[in-house]
């Protein structure tokens, strides 16, 4: 049934279509795709290592990573369709921008309320490097973790 699913490059051409899904599995409102979060998608997309999860010609999921001014690599968003998750296509999105980063390490943030994520990022071979209060706007706690 995965098998399937294929892991491909995003073009810019598919930059509505994974904000789109995005908004869905991250349960934003649709009106915050404005012009802005467009461009950051499209940048996102140009940087070369955005891949995309499709079944029959339709996104069901999307990875966002690239390298950062420190000479790390950040892993970005990471979402696939509500129907089709828990079928291993998040790990294999994330495997494949893993497999193309090309610097060492690699750093995520995950909120310290979401123990399957942190269990995700282990059994990737992540580990927590520290843990940050109030990170984001709501104020929620997140690990800095890291694959060497
Ligand atoms: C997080 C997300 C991308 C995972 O995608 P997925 O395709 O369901 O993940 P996988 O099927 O590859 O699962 C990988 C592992 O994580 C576990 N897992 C994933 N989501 C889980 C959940 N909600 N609850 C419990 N375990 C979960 C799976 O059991 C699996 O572990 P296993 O291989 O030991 O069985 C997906 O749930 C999602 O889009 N969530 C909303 C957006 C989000 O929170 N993104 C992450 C922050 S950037």
């Amino acid at each position: 049934m995965t098998g399937n699913v294929k892991i491909v490059k995003a073009e810019l051409n598919d930059a509505e279509e994974m904000a789109k899904l995005e908004s869905l599995c991250f349960d934003l409102d649709n009106t915050d795709i404005d012009e802005m979060y467009m461009i950051e998608w499209k940048i996102s997309i140009g940087m070369q290592n955005t891949y995309k999860a499709v079944l029959d010609g339709t996104i069901i999921g999307g990875s966002v990573s690239f390298p950062t001014a420190k000479k790390t690599w950040y892993m970005d968003s990471l979402f696939v369709h509500p129907d089709h998750q828990k079928r291993g296509i998040g790990r294999r999105l994330r495997k494949t921008a893993i497999e193309n980063a090309w610097l060492r390490p690699i750093i995520t943030l995950v909120n310290v309320k979401k123990p399957h994520l942190l269990k995700f990022y282990k059994s990737m071979g992540f580990q927590i490097r520290e843990e940050i209060d109030n990170y984001f706007d709501n104020g929620e706690s997140h690990y800095v973790m890291a694959l060497d």
